[in-house]
């Protein structure tokens, strides 16, 4: 008795201050296409996803363009022009507004514009792990590189064990209720699943891909461009 649907929100309201291109990143071309092109693209072949909601500035200048030289997303993909002044806003507006559309049981993948190595495989294994999770859950990376906390001339203050740490990425899968009750009362918090262990819940870790990391620094892109031309 599994009737839950699982929708796609895609905070896209950023300006990509860090890696500082003349555009908004999620515009940015990569491998051909606008980066959003390739995420919106991820999500709308995915058979298991009922439908995506992009949630881009009120004064977006970029988006109607990407729609329009994109048909194959004509039906799956909705627009939301109710993009806040930090991505936890955006997520939050995004589920405001969609509100009439979904269940409270209903499933919510919220997943960076900035991400698009995503693959169909990737939210297939997402899905399958959490479908029956009390609370959800997110992709995330086992951390693999020794940390050093460094003081403020770039000395090692520390070394900080890695045992049991990872790196969160996206998508971030909770219920829809459960995750705008979480999001209205989380105060700063970076991804979604912060809001919803502020709760007191655990998210369950689900390992994802080096090919999903967020494109976020000058140098990432190249990096981006490599794993959407082959296929890993
Ligand atoms: N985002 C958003 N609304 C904001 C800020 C960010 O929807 N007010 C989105 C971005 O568009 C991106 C995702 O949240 O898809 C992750 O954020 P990040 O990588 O930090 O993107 P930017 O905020 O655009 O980049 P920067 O922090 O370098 O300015
Ligand atoms: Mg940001």
């Amino acid at each position: 008795m599994n009737s839950s649907r699982y929708f796609a929100l895609i905070p896209a309201a950023g300006i990509g201050a860090r890696l500082g291109a003349d555009i908004p990143k999620q515009y940015m071309p990569l491998a051909g296409q606008p980066m959003l092109t390739h995420v919106l693209t991820t999500f709308a072949a995915a058979s298991v996803i009922s439908h995506v909601f992009v949630v881009v500035s009120p004064d977006d200048g970029y988006i109607g363009e990407l729609m329009a030289a994109a048909p194959h997303l004509q039906g799956r993909v909705s627009l939301l022009f109710d993009g806040g002044a930090s991505r936890q806003e955006s997520v939050l507006n995004g589920l405001q507004a969609i509100r009439p559309l979904v269940g409270d049981d209903d499933w919510m993948l919220v997943h960076d514009a900035a991400r698009p190595g995503l693959t169909g495989g990737l939210i297939e294994h997402l899905i399958e792990t959490l479908q029956d999770d009390p609370v959800g859950g997110l992709l995330a990376l086992p951390v693999v590189d020794t940390l050093k906390r460094g003081d403020q001339r770039a000395r090692v203050a520390q070394t900080v064990p890695r045992t049991a740490l990872w790196a969160a990425q996206t998508p971030q899968m909770f219920r829809y209720s459960l995750l705008l009750q979480a999001m209205s009362q989380a105060n700063a918090v970076t991804d979604e699943a912060g809001a919803v262990e502020l709760l007191g819940l655990q998210p369950r870790l689900v390992e994802g891909s080096p090919r999903n990391f967020k494109v976020t620094l000058p140098h990432d892109v190249a990096l981006a461009e490599m794993f959407l031309k082959e296929e890993f």
